[in-house]
């Protein structure tokens, strides 16, 4: 059964909630992680979430997923801008991938304009606050049962 995914987190996705609420929310990290778990069990996935400020981390969590896991959805938060690492390590991942950012990076400082890793996945959501994640979420229960339009 196609229903295993992993949500990671990158840097300072941890202080949702303390940081920058006007980007992204009142939220807190445990609320977010919470709501994720709830949703994805009602769609019937098995989720887990995982975070971390380091890079290297990230490229491990994503090259142990490729065994584990169904699909990714991921905010590499500044990451997204910096990695060619992540960016690696999600070609080698031939599975569905979501790339997601809280706040729309369009429309903040140019040098958030750039994604390394938007032509490598297999969609994106940006600028809708974490209800993001839950459409993330259904998008991904979609894919993995080959129900997407
Ligand atoms: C972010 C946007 C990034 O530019 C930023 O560095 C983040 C969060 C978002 O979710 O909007 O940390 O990925």
């Amino acid at each position: 059964m196609n229903n295993k995914i992993i949500i990671i987190n990158g840097p300072n996705l941890n202080l949702l909630g303390e940081r920058e609420q006007s980007q992204y929310g009142t939220i807190t990290y445990t609320e977010l992680k919470q709501n994720c778990i709830n949703e994805s069990k009602k769609l019937g996935l098995i989720a887990e979430f995982a975070q971390s400020n380091i890079e290297g981390e990230i490229v491990n969590t994503i090259q142990n997923s490729i065994k584990k896991f169904d699909g990714i959805i991921i905010n590499a938060a500044a990451f997204t801008h910096t990695s060619i690492a992540i960016r690696d390590a999600l070609s080698i991942f031939k599975k569905p991938i979501i790339e997601l950012h809280i706040s729309n990076i369009y429309k903040r400082e140019e040098f958030r304009h750039k994604s390394l890793i938007s032509d490598i996945v297999t969609g994106g959501i940006f600028g809708l606050g974490s209800d993001g994640y839950i459409l993330a979420i259904i998008s991904m229960q979609k894919l993995l049962n080959n129900e997407n339009k």
